[in-house]
């Protein structure tokens, strides 16, 4: 039998930033409220190496991120002259540095569509863009060219991290948990949700 669509699971974490800035809470209700089921969940200091793993699954995903990376940039009026795979590279260090430079909070999240209703609530990678309704638009300010100021550059502090698809979330909760730690429950929310029949609702 093919997996049931409400077992759709993604991965988050609430970047050192995030918890820096006390929105842990903030940040988890936005998606409990939306539906969104919380299977697992982990407050950790992140090693660089498992940094590494969580952003590089592959090879071609350095240079993918670098693709990504200069589209967002041209969307904000900036001209990019960087080779993607070098650009990726360059992302790639600084985000490892971001990552590990403080404590997180990895969490799995299981429902409907839970890849692409967690995106749509995080919002676009650069706060500048993100929408506002969105964690990445509501709660923060940054953006390509302020994380390029100066002489060093550092990662875009967008607070929050998603899985961009079913793949990448697959491989991402393999980073962050052992699958005994993803518990299958019930809460109250499932039946409205997705029974068939509404039987017990009404006394
Ligand atoms: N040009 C850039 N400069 C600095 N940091 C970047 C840049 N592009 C992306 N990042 C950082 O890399 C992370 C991973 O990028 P990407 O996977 O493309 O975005 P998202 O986090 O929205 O999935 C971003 O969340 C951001 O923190
Ligand atoms: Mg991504």
């Amino acid at each position: 039998m093919t997996k049931n669509p409400k077992e759709e699971k993604t991965l988050v974490l609430i970047k050192p930033d995030g918890i820096q800035r006390a929105l842990a809470g903030e940040i988890l209700s936005r998606f409990e409220r939306v539906g969104l089921k919380l299977v697992a969940l982990k407050f950790l200091l992140p090693t660089p190496d498992q940094a590494y793993r969580h952003y590089v699954k592959n090879e071609a995903e350095i240079e993918a991120l670098g693709f990504r990376s200069i589209e967002g940039k041209k969307k904000s009026g900036i001209e990019v002259t960087e080779e993607p795979k070098l650009l990726g590279k360059k992302i790639i260090d600084r985000l490892v540095t971001f990552l590990s430079a403080g404590p997180v909070i990895a969490m799995v999240l299981e429902g409907n569509h839970a890849v692409a209703i967690t995106r749509k609530l995080v919002g676009s990678t650069e706060p500048l863009q993100s929408d506002v309704g969105t964690i990445r638009g509501d709660y923060t300010i940054d953006s390509y060219s302020l994380a390029d100021y100066g002489d060093a550059g550092r990662a875009v502090r967008n607070l929050i991290h998603a899985s961009a698809n079913i793949e990448e979330a697959d491989y991402e909760i393999k980073v962050w948990f052992e699958p005994k730690e993803i518990v299958n429950y019930k809460n109250s929310f499932d039946a409205i949700l997705y029974d068939v029949n509404l039987d017990g609702i009404l006394e």
